[in-house]
């Protein structure tokens, strides 16, 4: 992820929240990726941490006071909203949401959200009761409709004793949805992007599956970069490690008919499908409801073929629709993707050499080629996951320029 923060000036906004401590892993993990961090504490938010940790930890003086800046003209609030590429607070109090939506400028980080026009992205943490409460969900609902950010709150066991919504979301998911908020580029923009990720489990008995080493991680970049570009994101994800980015839409579908079941409620509103879970291609047609016991003998088991999710998203496609595949293949790549490209009328197929060290299942790199229809296969150097997604979604953006203009 250090790309999307390289060079990107970030104002961290701490409010009075007891999650206030988390800022400073979050301003850790910032920093790392390369943002420079300006840490802005409301009295509240000092109150809560004090200023030595976030200034040890981002190299800059920590903004506490309104009237400062007229000392220092460093720190000056029109010269940092404008200098900003982002303005990330969190956590974000009830009461710095609704100063925001209101527009009232009492202290330095609600007047400089009024004087900035970089990206605002919020990180609510309060008590379920505050968080559900009308004000607070229109006040969320306005500053949405103006282009504010959210992220979180995940629900879970609050400091006050109760258990709700409300909790600040983890750090992995403030990063992603940051990274989201920060990318200018829109060319997805109006555009719904349906994936399939991950593996199956198909039940052999209640107790045991047949399953795969998918991990979930392709899956994940291309839903990352299909939201930074603006799209609408919906994850149809078999069991996996790697949890679509909290952005997405997800559907969870064990078994692969599942899955299919998913991606046909989700096609009507699709524009682009890309196929990226591992489908299982067998299933046990009536598992057991009862646990297999082991006796001594062989066991055999019967298994029928699952249907396969990419050739009939390629049947049932409407000529606007883009459809593209993933070929996991560990001998003759090529030919055997640019078979299965037609087969199952796809525009474009990934195929993956699996059987490499640095490449396929679980791994962060990946060797593969795309294959077009009439055009040469193109053979890409080992990339990141990430990196194959933004090269993806590139070649969705040449695809969707031939589409006929009723059509794109
Ligand atoms: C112990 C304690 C914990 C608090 N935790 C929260 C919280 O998590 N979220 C919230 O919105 N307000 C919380 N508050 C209330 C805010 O600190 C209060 O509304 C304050 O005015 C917020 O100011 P600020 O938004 O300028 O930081 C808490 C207050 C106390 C005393």
């Amino acid at each position: 992820m250090a790309r999307d923060f390289d060079n990107q000036v970030i104002v961290l906004g701490v409010t009075g929240s007891i999650a206030a401590y988390k800022s400073c892993e979050i301003a850790s993990r910032l920093v790392e990726a390369g943002a420079e961090v300006v840490p802005v504490l409301t009295s509240g938010g000092r109150e809560f941490l004090g200023t030595a940790s976030l200034e040890g930890i981002t190299g800059q003086r920590a903004i506490t006071d309104m009237f400062e800046s007229v000392q220092n003209p460093d720190i000056e609030h029109i010269a940092l909203a404008r200098r900003a590429n982002l303005f990330l607070i969190a956590p974000a109090t009830a009461n710095i949401i609704a100063k925001a939506a209101h527009g009232l400028a009492d202290d330095w980080l609600s007047t400089t959200l009024l004087a900035t026009r970089a990206p605002i992205l919020f990180a609510p943490a309060m008590n379920t009761m505050m968080y559900q409460h009308p004000a607070t969900q229109d006040n969320m609902a306005l500053l949405k409709s103006r282009g504010c950010h959210f992220v979180g709150p995940a629900t879970g066991a609050l400091a006050c004793g109760e258990f709700g919504p409300g909790r600040l979301i983890d750090t992995p998911a403030i990063l992603e949805a940051a990274a989201i908020a920060l990318c200018n580029e829109q060319s997805l923009r109006g555009k719904h992007v349906l994936i399939t990720s991950g593996g199956n489990h198909e039940p052999i008995d209640p107790v045991r599956y047949i399953g795969n080493r998918s991990s979930g991680k392709m899956g994940y970049a291309l839903a990352l970069e299909a939201l930074k570009r603006g799209a609408q994101v919906t994850v149809v994800c078999g069991p996996c490690e790697v949890r679509p980015p909290d952005a997405a839409i997800v559907v969870d579908t064990p078994t692969a008919t599942a899955m299919l079941e998913a991606v046909n409620a989700c096609l009507p509103q699709v524009d682009i499908f890309i196929a990226a879970a591992a489908v299982a291609d067998y299933r046990i047609e009536d598992p057991p409801t009862e646990k297999r016991k082991r006796n001594g003998a062989n066991l055999t088991l019967e298994l029928a073929p699952n249907p396969d999710i990419a050739a009939h998203v390629g049947a049932a496609r409407k000529p606007h629709q883009l459809a593209i595949g993933f070929a996991a293949e560990t001998h003759d790549i090529l030919e055997h993707a640019a078979a299965k490209l037609k087969k199952k009328n796809l525009d474009l197929i990934v195929a993956n050499d699996v059987k490499s060290v640095d490449s396929g299942f679980g791994t962060d790199t990946t060797r593969a080629w795309f294959l077009g229809q009439d055009v040469e296969p193109e053979a890409l150097p080992l990339l990141s996951k990430a990196e194959l997604a933004q090269r993806l979604f590139d070649r969705v953006a040449i695809l969707q320029a031939t589409l006929p203009a009723t059509n794109r």
